[in-house]
């Protein structure tokens, strides 16, 4: 797509919403009061609010190379604290993909410089689950179970959040993993056991 094209687009884009709403633009400058937490990746083929059907003001966006949520990531840490804290949302997402690059990267023997303290995560999830991943032969089939067990153990690190803790016992907040296979379109629940991981890690994690 030619760059010039994007301000023509957002006029277009404009005179849609306000054929369909002519207040739209007044109603978004009041405020956001999202219900979401998304945590997703910086992969352009996943685009979260169309994915999920929203619309703007209704989901809290971050996305970083495959999805990880690091305790000294200023970045991710800040938004979860921002969003559980102000905008009081009710649900965090961890939504990873099959196909990640990131994810593809980090099970290669190579130097990538800069990322590899970001994609070393990845292998500590590697490492964590090393048995189940190495009993899985087909190399694709163990790729994408380890989009899905990173997906789960960057859930594992929403939950030691001391703001996330609190959340769950003040309003019942809820973290959820979730897939997004981009060869079908289709975004699976991996049906993560959120009160059955808080009270197992709880026992090291707590911090309230
Ligand atoms: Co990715």
């Amino acid at each position: 797509m030619d760059i010039k094209n994007v301000f023509s687009n957002n006029k277009k884009w404009i005179a849609e919403k306000l054929a369909s709403n002519s207040n739209y633009f007044n109603q978004l400058s009041k405020g956001q009061e999202p219900e979401f937490l998304y945590i997703g990746c910086s992969d352009s083929r996943v685009t979260a609010e169309d994915i999920m059907g929203v619309q703007p003001g209704e989901v809290f966006v971050h996305r970083n190379i495959a999805n990880l949520v690091n305790s000294v990531d200023l970045n991710v840490m800040s938004v979860i604290n921002y969003a559980v804290r102000h905008l009081k949302v009710n649900h965090i997402v961890v939504c990873g993909h099959y196909f990640c690059g990131g994810v593809k990267a980090a099970m290669e023997a190579k130097d990538l410089g800069i990322l590899n303290p970001w994609l070393r995560n990845i292998r500590d999830v590697y490492r964590i689950h090393k048995k189940e991943l190495n009993d899985i032969k087909d190399e694709n089939a163990r790729y994408n179970r380890l989009v899905e067990l990173n997906v789960q153990e960057q859930c594992i690190n929403v939950i030691k959040n001391a703001s996330v803790q609190q959340a769950h016992h003040q309003r019942g907040l809820l973290v959820h993993g979730w897939v997004f296979d981009v060869h079908s379109g289709e975004l699976i629940d991996l049906k993560i056991d959120f009160p059955k991981i808080l009270s197992e890690i709880m026992e090291i994690y707590r911090l309230e």
